[in-house]
């Protein structure tokens, strides 16, 4: 099963792409997560990626598609992948369908999570992150047991760098203007669905899997 995850900074697809990977068993490729651990690692990626993203804009497509099209031919995506964060331009949605057109495949399923800006700005300020194995906190709807300390691997708890709510705007701007006519692609494609992200993180999830099929 192939699965693109849409929706708006915040709007919680990282926190729904996670369940999907453990439940249908396969592997959850965040163009977000891979830019971080490079910038974690202070690799010559991450230098780069790094400048576009402090100021909440997107990682230019030359520096993005090849990276997505190499990793979804590794051995663990055989039966399919769930993609966060990538496509979110118009070059990205066309370099990865060429790429699975070469293999004889494409994209199964585009799931917009849906939520209207107003929601999102307050959903950032609260957001925790472990920069360590990637678990997400927000400290009023999913707290984590000890304050500031990851549940799953006791690390520290950070406030992303870009969660800043001047770059929070900015990042929907570059939402609405680069992302958004993704909605419009998928739809003529066959393959958009969408769910209420405003609902409570489990009913989302149940969404998604009347969708997908259990
Ligand atoms: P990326 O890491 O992808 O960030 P994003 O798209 O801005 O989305 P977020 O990760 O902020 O939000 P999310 O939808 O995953 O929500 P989450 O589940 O965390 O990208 C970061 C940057 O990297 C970009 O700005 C760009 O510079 C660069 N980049 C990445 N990919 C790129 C690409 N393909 N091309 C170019 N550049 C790229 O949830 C948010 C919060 O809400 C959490 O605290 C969570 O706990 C909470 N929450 C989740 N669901 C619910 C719910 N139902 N109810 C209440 N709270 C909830
Ligand atoms: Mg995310
Ligand atoms: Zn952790």
């Amino acid at each position: 099963m192939k699965i693109i995850m849409l929706g708006a900074p915040g709007a919680g697809k990282g926190t729904q792409a996670k369940q999907i990977a453990g439940k249908y068993n396969i592997p959850h490729i965040s163009t977000g997560d891979i830019f971080r651990a490079n910038i974690k690692n202070n690799t010559e990626l991450g230098q780069k990626a790094k400048t576009y993203m402090d100021q909440g804009l997107l990682v230019p497509d030359e520096l993005t598609c090849d990276l997505v099209v190499d990793r979804i031919q590794q051995d663990d995506c055989v039966n399919g992948f769930v993609l966060d964060g990538f496509p979110r331009t118009i070059p990205q949605a066309e370099a990865l369908e060429n790429a699975l057109a070469k293999l004889n495949e494409s994209m199964d399923f585009a799931i917009d999570v849906d939520v209207p800006d107003e929601n999102i700005v307050n959903r950032m300020s609260g957001r925790r992150a472990c920069l360590k194995c990637g678990a997400t906190y927000h400290i009023v709807s999913i707290p984590p047991k000890k304050e500031g300390v990851c549940d799953n691997c006791g690390s520290e708890l950070v406030i992303r760098d870009d969660d800043k709510p001047e770059t929070v705007q900015k990042r929907l701007n570059v939402y609405h203007e680069q992302t958004q006519p993704l909605i419009d692609f998928y739809s003529k494609k066959g393959i958009l669905k969408s769910v209420d992200g405003t609902q409570p993180m489990d009913k989302v999830f149940e969404d998604i899997v009347n969708i997908l099929g259990a």
